[in-house]
């Protein structure tokens, strides 16, 4: 190793600048199709597809029919601290889409091969520009539909170090298969294909009502999930918790079916963990883990979304408040499925207010209730499921 007195200060060249901030988000495959999926539905795509070759190492590709990118600006997409997402700091703190540092197409251009063509949807022709090697390419006219489709070849060809690093073709894919399922439990409205070596290994249409969600959630987690689910929908303080939980009864050995949701970014956060452990601390045998697939809708404002680099986790602004409300709506919902009550005074009260509580969120999801503290008194609402399918 070379004594750090003969080490001369200098700017590191662009290309290493772009692989060192490779390292923090594209670890592996499944970071780069979750970087691309990220910019399809930020694209306000309605379907995407998903095709990779030989566990995503030597193919990622992933087409959208979003809003595309305009000709002139395709190059400056793979360029580092280029966004069209924010442009103001009080932007990042109400940022509602996925992505906002801009870091992600030159992070990933850096250590592969990129090809990106895309086509606005009022423009007449598509362009296409390529990464290999740090050499911009393009933009070059190139047929294909509105829309935008980026394609990596031969992830860390440059990075053997990294490509060390990467587990077999079988775990690579699987990888990205339970990244796909996450993805498309965040998006119900969203049609997610996924291929490999051209063999369809997930199809979800978009799941436009309840049926459809339900058989979506069955799709990836079984049809038992589905089963044993119960629904809730609730909304207090100005925050809004929705999803399926399963009944105690139906508790894991794992914690391999929990999804959880903030403003329909995946999280695994201590405090969620923790306040919904306290909501089934009762109900559940020691060693049990209950399943569940939660959303939890906010003001963007309440919460800062910068505070990790592949955004897994997050800073609530009112942490108590937020851990307070999940665990006792969570509570409530769980002692309304005691079979303990009778049957024929709760469940209709059950199915009341669910109808109640379904029909006021599509028109104003953020209403904010005058008293913050309210929000535990208030009445939960949850379903006699199991659901039909
Ligand atoms: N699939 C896409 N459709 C439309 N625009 C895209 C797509 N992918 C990337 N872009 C554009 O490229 C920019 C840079 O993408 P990225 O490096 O992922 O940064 P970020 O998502 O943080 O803005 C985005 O802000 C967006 O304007
Ligand atoms: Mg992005």
């Amino acid at each position: 190793m070379t004594p750090l007195s003969a080490m001369t200060i200098r700017v590191l060249p662009e290309q290493l600048v772009h692989q060192i901030a490779a390292g923090e988000v594209v670890e592996r495959p499944a970071s780069v199709i979750k970087e691309l999926v990220e910019n399809s539905l930020d694209a306000g795509a309605l379907a995407i597809d998903i095709e990779v070759e030989k566990g995503g190492a030597e193919l990622c590709r992933v087409r959208d029919d979003g809003m595309g990118i305009a000709a002139d600006e395709l190059l400056l997409a793979l360029a580092r601290h280029a966004t069209s997402k924010i442009g103001s700091i009080d932007d990042l703190e109400a940022v509602r889409t996925l992505g906002f540092r801009g870091e992600a197409l030159p992070s990933i251009a850096s250590v592969a091969r990129m090809r990106m063509i895309s086509r606005p949807r009022a423009a007449e022709t598509a362009h296409m520009v390529a990464a290999v090697d740090g050499a911009l390419t393009g933009p070059a006219p190139h047929p294909h539909p509105p829309g935008t489709t980026v394609e990596v070849r031969d992830l860390f060809f440059n990075v053997p170090a990294r490509r060390k690093f990467l587990r077999s073709e079988r775990t690579e894919l699987a990888q990205i298969e339970r990244l796909v399922e996450r993805l498309a439990l965040s998006r119900f409205d969203v049609g997610f294909r996924l291929s490999s070596s051209r063999k369809v290994l997930a199809d979800h249409p978009p799941a436009r009502d309840e049926r459809a969600r339900d058989a979506r959630v069955a799709a990836m987690l079984g049809d038992d999930f589905i089963a044993n689910a119960m629904k809730l929908d609730y909304e207090g303080s100005g925050l809004r918790l929705h999803g399926w939980f399963c009944l105690p009864t139906y508790a894991r050995s794992q914690a391999d079916q929990q999804y959880f949701f903030l403003n329909g970014r995946p999280l695994r956060d201590k405090l969620i963990a923790s306040a919904v452990r306290l909501a089934y601390r009762d109900v559940l045998f020691h060693g049990r883990h209950p399943a569940y697939v939660l959303f939890l809708e906010m003001d963007p404002p309440r919460v800062d979304v910068n505070a990790h680099p592949q955004k897994l986790e997050v800073r609530f602004r009112e942490p108590g408040l937020i851990h307070d409300f999940l665990f006792r709506t969570l509570e409530r919902a769980l002692a309304e499925t005691r079979p303990t009550q009778s049957a024929a005074a709760a469940i209709p009260a059950a199915r009341a207010d669910w109808s109640l509580a379904r029909s006021g969120f599509p028109t104003n999801p953020y209403p904010l209730s005058p008293d913050p503290s309210s929000a535990a008194g208030q009445q939960v609402s949850a379903t006699d499921l199991p659901c039909s399918r």
